[in-house]
């Protein structure tokens, strides 16, 4: 297939208009042709194709190595195309694109008749969402079609936030990755779905729950500790709600510790030696000892969503074996956060 040549893919950069408008324009043209093309969104880094042409789409399943069952997410880039997308847009929907689009949440609908089956894995529901990334927008304008675009890393692995991630990843499967620098949000959008009543948080993100409620009032939000102790279900609401997901390829464990010794001591009983460990820290600083790097993570959440997953690419890249993660603060704001961890920690 032609998508999936054995050449590297080309890096193009951005930074400058007319650089942008080079990289549309070859964005556009190759989407057009039925190929894939790695861009930026303000999330994480998307693997796009046209969403209207099934051929493309079951491409991006291939690179991925996605499972089928698992639909993708249809990118737009105005109300009014959302809207060709969907069966039914509820009152809900225009009052959430109001107050959230462009930007990091995602609504599952009704699908329409534009939508192939590949898409939605089969199912009667779309999920949409109108990024507030300019590249990613500009090229949907030029192609007049929506995108369907899943995080551009390998299935269940760490999404990308630079185009360096995708490249190292998916480099020699895709002709095309666009480099729009360190992504803004930098963890996956939020997942609502509104074909229920009342509507149900499929995947937290940076659009916090409390914010939907207050404009929609009832949601349904997961529950943590049942998804701890569950079994996969056999069918699946959300595949991304998978157990194992988000992982990078070293162990990942969530700690409190009182002290220095205390953080050592633990890692000791697991039976990893100190230099082949790397902590990721927001409140309790290691100062001494061993440990093979140290990362001084933000405590504001906003902050530390921004380079998660750059920290956690880095810990993968410099051949951690086991990455400590102080355990986030439990308040609002680090609900997403607390959701990606508890993923990239679980078992398979
Ligand atoms: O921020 C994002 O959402 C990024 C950027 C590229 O837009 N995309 C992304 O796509 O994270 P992906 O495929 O890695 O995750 C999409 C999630 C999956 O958990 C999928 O199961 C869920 O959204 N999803 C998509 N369509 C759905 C539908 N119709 N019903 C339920 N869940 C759906
Ligand atoms: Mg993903």
């Amino acid at each position: 297939m032609e998508s999936l040549s054995r050449h590297r893919a080309q890096i193009v950069s951005t930074h400058t208009p007319a650089l942008f408008e080079a990289a549309v324009a070859q964005a556009a043209e190759l989407l057009r042709a039925g190929q894939l093309v790695a861009l930026p969104t303000e999330t994480v880094y998307g693997l796009a194709a046209n969403a209207l042409d099934p051929k493309a789409v079951a491409a991006i399943f291939k690179v991925k190595g996605r499972p089928a069952r698992n639909p993708i997410i249809v990118h737009v880039a105005s109300v009014a195309m959302a809207r060709r997308c969907v069966s039914h847009w509820p009152g809900l929907a225009d009052k959430l694109a109001a107050a959230f689009w462009p930007g990091p949440l995602t609504l599952v609908l009704p699908r329409s008749d534009v939508i192939p089956d590949i898409v939605t894995a089969g199912g009667p529901t779309v999920g949409v969402r109108w990024p507030s990334h300019p590249f990613i927008q500009a090229v949907i304008r030029a192609c007049d079609f929506p995108l369907a675009a899943p995080s551009a890393n390998p299935s269940s692995r760490v999404s990308a936030t630079t185009a360096e991630h995708v490249a190292k990843s998916l480099g020699d499967k895709i002709p095309l990755v666009v480099d729009g620098g360190q992504t803004s949000v930098g963890i996956e959008s939020t997942v609502l779905d509104l074909s229920t009543s009342p509507p149900q948080l499929l995947r937290p993100g940076m659009v916090e729950a409390e914010s939907l409620q207050a404009l929609i009032g009832a949601l349904v939000v997961p529950n943590h500790d049942a998804a701890k102790t569950e079994k996969e279900p056999a069918s699946l609401r959300s595949p991304g709600l998978l157990k194992k997901h988000y992982a990078p390829r070293a162990k990942l464990v969530v700690w409190e510790w009182r002290d220095d010794l205390d953080l050592e001591h633990q890692i000791r009983n697991l039976g990893y030696p100190l230099r082949q460990v790397q902590v990721l820290a927001h409140t309790r600083i290691p100062r001494h000892g061993e440990l093979g790097r140290v990362i001084v993570m933000a405590r504001d959440p906003k902050a530390f969503a921004r380079l998660f997953y750059t920290e956690l690419h880095r810990c993968d890249d410099t051949a951690a074996r086991l990455i400590v993660v102080e355990t986030p603060p439990k308040n609002a704001g680090w609900h997403a956060i607390a959701d990606r961890l508890r993923r990239a920690a679980a078992e398979e």
